[in-house]
């Protein structure tokens, strides 16, 4: 645990090894960032499956929802994505921090860190991003519907998207992946870790009549 000038704030860091990268991540303790302020196990999980399967995200333009500390869309900025790394407001400086202890100068320009708070901003976004992610992200029941309407208008129908949630421990989030997802986009569990699941999401094609 390192101190700051500001007294309220105290930064507990920790180090994270994934794809050859060694990533230094600060959660802004003693601030009210809430959840925000860890690195959760889906997060973990997700940067493993990253490594195990050798993404490279070279050329891709990616969209993180939720982003927290960042660690996901670090490692994505590392592995050549072009990121927009996105949560709530308030949540915006603890991932500047992040993307400027562990992203480096060179690589920074494909880093972005913008607010997106769902069923609210999601109408400033483009729609045309390869890859949208987002880890333990499926936890709070009353925000599950405008965490669809959010996929709904920032996906087209050629994006991929990879949520990675903890079915077992986070509320609501295995009848999110089982019931409410796959009324509007296609569902695929692609792998496990103990409770934790990835699915792969891709929009349903409408047709005209549908
Ligand atoms: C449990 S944390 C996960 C953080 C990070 N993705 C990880 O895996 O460590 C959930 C994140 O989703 C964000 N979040 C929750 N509801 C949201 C909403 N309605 N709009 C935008 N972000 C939201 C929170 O601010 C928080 O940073």
């Amino acid at each position: 645990m390192s101190s700051t000038d500001d007294s309220s704030l105290s930064l507990e860091e920790k180090q994270y090894e994934f794809c050859g990268h060694s990533l230094k991540i600060a959660m802004f303790r003693g601030t009210s960032l809430g959840v925000s302020a860890f690195v959760w196990g889906p997060g973990l999980v997700l940067c493993r499956y990253f490594e195990d399967e050798k993404f490279n995200f070279t050329g891709k333009k990616v969209l993180e929802l939720g982003s927290g500390t960042g660690i996901v869309g670090i490692l994505a900025v590392l592995l050549g994505g072009d990121v927009t790394m996105t949560d709530r407001a308030y949540v915006l400086k603890q991932i500047e921090h992040n993307v400027s202890a562990n992203i480096p100068v060179t690589s920074r320009h494909r880093s972005k860190i913008r607010a997106l708070a769902w069923g609210n901003d999601q109408n400033n976004f483009p729609t045309d991003f390869d890859i949208i992610l987002g880890s333990d992200i499926v936890y709070n029941p009353s925000q599950f519907l405008r965490l669809v309407m959010t996929l709904l208008n920032i996906a087209n129908e050629k994006t991929t998207i990879y949520l990675s949630s903890d079915v077992k421990y986070r509320e609501g989030a295995a009848n999110f992946h089982e019931e409410i997802l796959p009324t509007r986009f296609n569902c695929e569990l692609i792998h496990t870790s103990g409770s934790n699941c990835i699915y792969k999401v891709t929009k349903k094609v409408r047709r005209d009549e549908d």
